[in-house]
């Protein structure tokens, strides 16, 4: 295993749409194992592939932030098809560091993905998992948190993104 660097904000590679996985091969294992790494020595509870450079469909969640005890997961081509509710939360990204902000978003969500034997699951999800979930599906379509904040906030921290574009964050 090994720790890849982590991209941020102001990198191109954060705004693509990310490619879907066709075949779970030993590159895509190895990359889910560096992802992992690379996740809990950020201490992160999710990091999406784009933010490690890799624009492909591939996430991996530390469930152990959520269920104590859980194993971190990856979720390959995951598709959020339906939610409901909505609820606010605080929020950060690896990739756009020292910055937290409110977030709105669905309390529930049923989504469709691929785990790393290439089982097909079509699950409902809530609470934290289902918060996680949504911001790093974010990812993977190029979207990121500081998105769904009011313009007025984005305005506030315009600066501090600036900085971190330019790397002297
Ligand atoms: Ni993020």
């Amino acid at each position: 295993m090994a720790i890849r660097k982590i991209i941020n904000y102001g990198h191109p590679y954060l705004r693509v749409k990310s490619q879907k996985v066709e075949k779970i091969d030993d590159e895509i294992r190895k990359l889910i194992e560096d992802m992992i790494e690379t996740m809990i020595d950020a201490e992160g509870i999710g990091l999406a592939a784009p933010q490690v450079a890799q624009t492909i469909s591939l996430l991996v969640i530390n469930t152990d932030h959520i269920e104590e005890g859980a194993e971190p997961e990856a979720f390959i081509n995951p598709v959020i098809y339906d939610d409901e509710g909505e609820s606010s939360m605080e929020e950060g990204c690896l990739s756009i560091p020292d910055i937290r902000e409110d977030v709105k978003r669905p309390e529930t969500i049923k989504i469709k993905y691929t785990d790393i034997d290439g089982l097909e699951h079509d699950e409902q999800m809530s609470g934290m998992l289902a918060r996680v979930m949504q911001h790093e599906v974010d990812h993977l379509n190029g979207v990121l948190f500081i998105d769904k904040i009011s313009p007025m906030k984005r305005r506030l921290l315009s600066k501090k993104l600036k900085n971190i574009a330019s790397g002297s964050n």
